[in-house]
């Protein structure tokens, strides 16, 4: 049966980045309701929120000290059950950002953990010896130190992937599994439609905790190909399991990280895993018609006919799309902003929309004293490697603070707020943002763009062109000119223009199509 979250556009908000309702400087709950009247009229229907549940903010709330209430930078567990309740009175659905690879040190179970070896929580927790050499090889992602933290109180190290304040979970323990879903259904009860679940390849660890083999990768192996740490085959009983909690009408995403688009699709576990997952090869696609083409249909490949794709080209932790895809001019970039729009929403499968690409919004280097995502810190000066570039302030105004905050943002916003910002956009017929809608609206009106087939079409150089097809229904034709010189495609029969740019003429007949520079252009075949 079919499914909402096969159907739904979906938009991810970094909660501290988004709208701050009290001048504190700090996205929060109450900003995200005072704008979801714009999130509905941008016509995305399901809302992916990163965590803001009770967090130190080491990793700002990928380090969850109480899951079940709502940290004060972000307001209180009413403000979550009224923005579920608003956004549902919307046709908004609502996912939350489950972070159950690891907890903070500050949670009280780890707390209970590392004080006693007899606390039932300290098998909850992965521990080796503190004496002796290190166990492995594995690395502290955002720290870029070894994975295993002293604790001197039991004589123990914890093993902590991320950073040293997120000590990981020891899920083979079947009292902790219990504990994670209880969790699930708490805010299942609330309201909420699913999850997006952190790191969620990484749950189980190696057996045996052997060291992982070198990478020539950097980002995001850290030179360490992850096949002891993480990508276990064991966590596909995790998947089921959590599965079974919710049923189908609750959507699990998989943040099926690394770099394994085949891991990712075995996620799906036939019909009985996570209802979706990342394919983070997007995130590393060049601006190439024929590299996307070929990334897309090893992804549909992997995924066959049955698992239902997702495609994203942006999120918190990777450059945003439109710094990725840049251009030599600000025309070529926006061009190719829009051109990026199109393709993730008239491809098959799920869309999922990073808070501000509407805008085409861009990243910015940060001065050192203003960075706060520890890895940026700890990598500067070499930029974009940290994440607070693509975490800065949505641009909402021209005015001070960019209608984010009347205070200091926590992050500074991009200097180009002026130009770049929601209401300029909305005030503006041919504005990315009103490409946005205009492809938004028309998914929404399109069985072939939601559920219908996809076939590639070969194309001249830079041209990427395909067809959405439904039997018995229409058949859509997409060609999107990824150059900045004209292109070519051949069609046949004749066709009637449902998006293009401005001065094309809206019908087309058979010919060898020629498409101005970074064109975008989609058509409906019509019947004889
Ligand atoms: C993945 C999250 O997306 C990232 O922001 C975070 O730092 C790590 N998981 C650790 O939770
Ligand atoms: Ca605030």
């Amino acid at each position: 049966m079919r499914q909402w979250w096969q159907d739904a556009v979906f938009y991810q908000i970094y909660p501290r980045s988004f709208a701050d309702s009290n001048g504190d400087g700090i996205g929060d709950l109450r900003g995200i309701i005072g704008r979801l009247d714009y999130l509905a009229t941008l016509g995305v229907e399901a809302l992916w929120i990163s965590p803001f549940f009770t967090s130190p903010q080491r990793d700002f709330g990928y380090d969850v000290a109480d899951y079940r209430d709502v940290d004060p930078d972000y307001g209180s567990l009413e403000d979550a059950r009224e923005l579920i309740v608003e956004a549902h009175s919307r046709g908004i659905r609502v996912l939350l950002d489950l972070v159950v690879n690891h907890c903070s040190a500050e949670h009280p179970w780890f707390k209970a953990a590392r004080a006693s070896k007899e606390a039932p929580e300290h098998d909850w927790f992965i521990w080796k010896p503190l004496a002796g050499p290190l166990p492995n090889n594995w690395k502290c992602e955002l720290e870029l130190g070894p994975a295993w933290c002293p604790n001197p109180a039991t004589g123990e190290r914890y093993l902590a992937t991320f950073t040293q304040f997120q000590p990981e979970f020891n899920w083979r323990n079947p009292e902790l599994r219990t504990k994670i879903y209880d969790t699930m259904r708490f805010w299942y009860e609330l309201g909420v439609d699913g999850y997006r679940l952190d790191v969620s390849t990484a749950y189980i660890k190696d057996e045996e905790f052997r060291s992982n083999p070198f990478s020539p990768n950097l980002v995001p192996d850290m030179f360490q190909r992850h096949i002891y740490d993480r990508n276990r085959p064991e966590v596909f009983e995790i998947f089921r399991e959590m599965r079974a909690i919710g049923g189908d009408e609750k959507v699990l995403i998989g943040e099926t990280h690394g770099r394994d688009p085949a891991m990712a699709a075995a996620s799906y576990c036939e019909g009985e895993g996570l209802h979706l997952a990342f394919n983070f090869d997007l995130f590393d696609a060049p601006w190439d018609a024929r590299a996307m083409r070929t990334t897309l249909e090893r992804w549909y490949e992997l995924l066959g006919p049955e698992s239902w794709p997702v495609v994203t080209l942006s999120n918190h932790d990777r450059p945003r799309h439109a710094w990725r895809f840049r251009g030599r001019t600000k025309e070529e970039t926006e061009g190719r902003a829009r051109v990026a729009a199109a393709l993730l929403l008239t491809l098959r499968g799920s869309p999922f929309l990073y808070y501000g690409e509407e805008i085409a919004m861009s990243c910015r280097r940060i001065p050192r004293a203003m960075l706060r995502d520890t890895l940026g810190i700890k990598t500067w000066p070499i930029g974009f490697i940290g994440r607070d570039p693509e975490r800065t302030p949505m641009q909402w105004t021209s005015a001070a603070g960019a209608g984010f905050t009347t205070g200091r943002p926590w992050l500074p916003i991009n200097p180009d707020y002026e130009e770049r910002n929601v209401e300029a956009g909305l005030g503006d017929s041919s504005s990315t943002l009103a490409r946005y809608r205009e492809l938004i609206a028309l998914r929404r009106a399109t069985p072939e763009l939601r559920e219908g087939g996809l076939r590639f079409l070969d194309a001249g150089p830079g041209v990427l062109a395909y067809e959405r097809f439904l039997e018995g229904g229409e058949t859509l034709l997409v060609a999107l000119n990824f150059a900045s010189r004209s292109g070519a495609l051949d069609i046949s029969g004749d066709w009637e223009i449902l998006i293009g740019e401005d001065g094309r003429e809206r019908k087309l007949a058979a010919c060898r199509l020629k498409l101005a520079s970074l064109e975008t252009l989609i058509a409906k075949r019509c019947r004889d």
